[in-house]
């Protein structure tokens, strides 16, 4: 018998471990030979620890097991199934048949640093197939995929690996952007936790595309379990020929390392994290140069996000053409979201561009975990604007939402139920930004403070006008003037909160006279 438990941080932190030992025990006291297996999670949160069974239907789930009844669970698995905990096929849960997981297809289902897992469920298949093309021809593949940079931005990524492709200059490097920081967002260290081959494939693709030979991953601190496996994945990928002097005997070299950032939410600013990985104080670049001509040492760099380096083996493994044919308008193939927040059911979600907001969150997530109404959203981490719950209608798609002046960003869903306080959400994103600028510019480091002030002094009524107008004032300096996009967006989410909530702004006024 094959058990499956996920030994995601996330499942972890709600008793994985204790539930895969007990089940170990147990099994071993009844005298039953199992096998188990610590997978990823499959991304429903709400479901940890969840338990898979090989059966002759599938893996059946049982979830959410507790460590103490782990072995209820077990002896339901090797007797007849039965079991109020028992989910049926996980593949049929409405969350898994909703999806097209293209990007999170294995994370879950295989043994994260199992070689031969990752080889019997399709893995390599993309880097074979780009090591057997000229590197041009790996880009075109690229570009024409629609495969957008998904750390945010939603720059083309063949466009970003066609200009270091093209720079004179060596070495090239590639960098992964692994400093997840944004709020309510978990898929980068999922992937890496869950399916690390994935993103050492996915960089080594773009390596071979662009002439780099060395690769970094910047990974937060945050994420002690992802570093510790993705560390453990190199290894591997090493002692199998897959990363070093002649990757798949293809005379092609790439190394690649992790690197470990210390905490601040600006090494995820692309400039940032080279300065960081450069040994310096994690402090903004001006833009241009691109890193993509002067990058790394100088040099000519890829920077991608996790996911965009992970969507990359399957473009190259089924062709460009079937994940341009996913989406919607300029927002092609899937993009991973992560539903958090006050939220019945959490998690990760990938599907086409396209669904609507309000779908994801209602039909999957379930609307929220205290039963109350959505009153507000925000999406796209702290710089992301706050929705109001008459406009969940918008599709997923990156333009749809700069239309409503929202951003997609790193797909990050964060649910708010009526009972938020929007001035004082509008308050944490100056106080967010003061504490996180790191200092180069006075728009933002000096404006963040300056807007906590004014936005104390509009809901204490003082003056409540000329405050207004001071903070509109502020937020377009702070939108003109910032060197990057710290400073630059942490107007969305005050604006969007002073356009779609006013009330929230006077309602303590109001009560104290
Ligand atoms: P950007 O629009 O300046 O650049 C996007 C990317 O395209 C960069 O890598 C840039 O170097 C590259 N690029 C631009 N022009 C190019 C050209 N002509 N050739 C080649 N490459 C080119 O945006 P930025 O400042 O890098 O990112 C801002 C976004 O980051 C925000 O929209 C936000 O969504 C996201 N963000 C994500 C966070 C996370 O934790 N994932 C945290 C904070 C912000
Ligand atoms: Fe630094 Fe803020 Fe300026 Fe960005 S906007 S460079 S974080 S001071």
């Amino acid at each position: 018998t094959t058990i499956y438990v996920p030994r995601d941080s996330a499942a972890v932190s709600v008793g994985a471990d204790a539930v895969a030992d007990a089940i170990a025990r147990q099994a071993e006291a009844a005298g039953e030979d199992i096998r188990l297996v610590r997978n990823g999670s499959r991304g429903m949160l709400w479901l940890e620890p969840l338990v898979e069974v090989v059966t002759d239907r599938g893996r059946v789930g049982y979830g959410p097991v507790t460590p103490g009844r782990a072995g209820e669970v077990l002896a339901a698995i090797l007797d007849d199934g039965e079991h109020e905990l028992n989910l049926g096929r996980v593949e049929d849960l409405p969350w898994m048949s909703g999806q097209t997981r293209l990007c999170f297809a294995r994370v879950g289902v295989t043994d994260p640093l199992s070689a031969e897992d990752y080889l019997a469920h399709g893995g390599l298949a993309g880097l074979r197939r780009a090591l057997e093309q000229e590197p041009a021809a790996v880009v075109a593949a690229v570009t024409e995929s629609g495969l957008r940079g998904r750390g945010g931005a939603g720059f083309p990524a063949g466009i970003k690996w066609k200009t270091v492709l093209d720079a004179p200059a060596e070495p090239k490097f590639v960098c992964c952007n692994a400093d997840e920081g944004d709020s309510g967002t978990f898929a980068d260290r999922m992937l890496i936790e869950g399916d690390p081959f994935c993103l050492i494939e996915g960089m080594t693709i773009a390596a071979c595309a662009t002439g780099a030979t060395e690769g970094y991953v910047y990974l937060r601190s945050e994420y002690p379990d992802a570093v510790r496996t993705l560390r453990q994945a190199i290894e591997i990928a090493y002692a199998h020929g897959w990363l070093g002097e002649d990757i798949l005997g293809s005379g092609r070299r790439f190394d690649l390392f992790v690197r470990v950032g210390a905490g601040a939410y600006i090494c995820g600013e692309e400039t940032s994290m080279l300065e960081s990985l450069e040994g310096k104080r994690g402090m903004v670049r001006a833009k241009p140069p691109i890193p993509a001509i002067t990058g790394l040492f100088g040099k000519p760099t890829v920077v991608n996000n996790v996911l965009t380096l992970a969507s990359v083996p399957v473009i190259l493994s089924d062709g460009a053409e079937a994940y341009a044919a996913l989406g919607r308008e300029r927002s092609r193939g899937t993009q991973v979201f992560q539903l958090a927040g006050n939220i019945a059911r959490g998690g990760v979600f990938e599907t086409a561009f396209g669904m609507s907001l309000g779908e994801l969150i209602t039909d999957y997530g379930g609307g929220t975990r205290s039963g109350r109404p959505v009153r507000a959203v925000q999406v796209g981490g702290p710089l992301g604007a706050y929705l109001p719950a008459d406009r969940l209608d918008v599709p997923l798609d990156y333009e749809a939402f700069a239309a409503v002046n929202a951003m997609l960003g790193h797909g990050g869903i964060v649910v708010f139920d009526d009972t938020v306080d929007m001035a004082s959400m509008a308050r944490f994103a100056m106080e967010f930004c003061a504490e996180e600028s790191c200092g180069k510019c006075t728009p933002c480091r000096v404006g963040s403070v300056r807007g906590v002030e004014t936005i104390d002094r509009i809901v204490a009524g003082e003056d409540p006008d000329a405050n207004l107008a001071l903070l509109g004032d502020l937020c377009d300096l702070m939108t003109d003037g910032s060197l990057c996009a710290m400073g630059g967006l942490t107007p969305n989410p005050v604006l969007s909160a002073l356009r779609h909530f006013p009330d929230d702004f006077t309602a303590r006024q109001e009560s104290q006279s």
